[in-house]
């Protein structure tokens, strides 16, 4: 069968990492790029051989059938829209949205027109988290009970050309990292039923020091350190410590305990392992990688959407599970807004589970 052809729509930092995956995948071609800077556009273009095309241009292309939204977070949801009102599925780069109304919007919308919405991150499909899936499903821990989850860095304005952004709305360590950690969580346990926090921020104006921004003052809107409890509608409680306010540790990513061992999960921003088990009293040890996908695959997500739409099937990284994140990424704030518990109101299923014996570069 045909690949599928697709757009994208945002030709920033991130989007070459989106071209050379997709190449590498049998379901869907990359056709055509856009973005409202056509410097950029034509770039990317020129680099991957795609047509460079204003965005109106690229939606009103009838062999396109998938798009995927690259542009920055305050704008997901806006692309996302004008994306389906042009009759094509969409998926976009985290978060789903800033606000829940425009979540729920986009998924709303979708609906209506019988298209598909997903959103990253995909790094949950890679080779050493799907690995992680399959034990915890097989019983290799138990029932999960309790298990930490940390993010942790002395800030972006170290290294970043344009580091503003981090500490302004819709930034912060809770929307920044927490859509890679909380999904790879809800891809494990399942949807987070109830959260508590408690946010705070080291400073109110930050300084940059990296060599593009150097001396820039960055005013801060947005908590920068995050303690957060989350207790899964499984039972389950993770403490999740997101944070930009932290120069050293040696916690580690990710790691949940059940009643009859422990697993420590590789990091949720990428898709290799390492994977290691313990198992009732025994020490760590490294278990072998199962599953196939473990170098930067982002467009693993869009393409897992496009494959299907050919047989109908769900795709893995829905527009319902981004939302239920984006929704417990709010309540982590309206936690510590509220000196209390916020239940979590939406629902999402747990991602079909990656088959190991896949052929790379196939997705069924
Ligand atoms: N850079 C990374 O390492 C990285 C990693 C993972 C995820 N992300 C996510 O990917 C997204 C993009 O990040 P980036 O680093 O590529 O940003 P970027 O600023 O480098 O690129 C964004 C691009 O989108 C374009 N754009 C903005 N609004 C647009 C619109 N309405 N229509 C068309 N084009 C528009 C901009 O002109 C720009 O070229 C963000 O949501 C970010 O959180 C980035």
């Amino acid at each position: 069968m045909d690949a599928i052809k697709a757009g994208i729509i945002g030709c920033g930092n991130i989007s070459q990492a989106y071209f050379d995956a997709i190449k590498q995948l049998h379901d869907m071609n990359v056709v055509a790029c856009a973005d409202i800077n056509m410097d950029a556009a034509r770039a990317k273009a020129e680099k991957n051989g795609v047509d460079a095309l204003s965005v109106d241009a690229l939606l009103a292309r009838d062999d396109i059938e998938v798009v995927v939204n690259l542009t920055l977070p305050q704008t997901h949801a806006e692309v996302n829209r004008q994306i389906l009102n042009a009759g094509k599925h969409a998926h976009c780069e985290k978060p789903f949205a800033v606000t829940r109304e425009d979540g729920l919007e986009v998924l709303a919308l979708a609906r209506s027109k019988g298209l598909r919405v997903g959103c990253a991150p995909d790094t949950f499909l890679g080779g050493g988290h799907q690995t992680v899936r399959k034990l915890i499903d097989d019983g290799a821990i138990g029932r999960p009970v309790s298990g930490t989850a940390f993010f942790a860095t002395p800030g972006h304005e170290r290294w970043h050309p344009n580091p503003g952004f981090y500490y302004l709305k819709g930034g912060g360590p809770v929307f920044d990292m927490g859509p890679y950690y909380i999904t790879t969580l809800v891809n494990l346990l399942g949807p987070v039923a109830e959260v508590t926090s408690m946010n705070t921020r080291k400073a109110d104006a930050r300084i940059a020091t990296s060599e593009m921004a150097n001396g820039q003052v960055l005013p801060v809107e947005v908590d920068t350190h995050s303690t957060a409890l989350l207790r899964f509608e499984s039972g389950a409680v993770i403490t999740m410590v997101l944070s930009f306010d932290i120069w050293k540790h040696t916690n580690h990513n990710i790691e949940i305990h059940g009643t009859d061992g422990s697993i420590s999960v590789p990091d949720p921003n990428f898709f290799k392992g390492p994977v290691m088990i313990a198992e009732g009293g025994a020490d760590w040890r490294e278990v072998p990688i199962t599953h196939p996908y473990l170098g930067n695959m982002r467009g693993l997500g869009p393409t897992d959407l496009a494959a299907a739409t050919r047989t109908g099937r769900p795709h893995r990284c829905s527009g319902e599970l981004a939302y239920h994140v984006l929704d417990v990424m709010h309540a982590i704030d309206d936690a510590t807004a509220r000196k209390g518990y916020v239940s979590v109101t939406s629902r999402c299923d747990r991602p079909a589970p990656m088959r190991a014996d896949l052929k790379e570069g196939y997705l069924d």
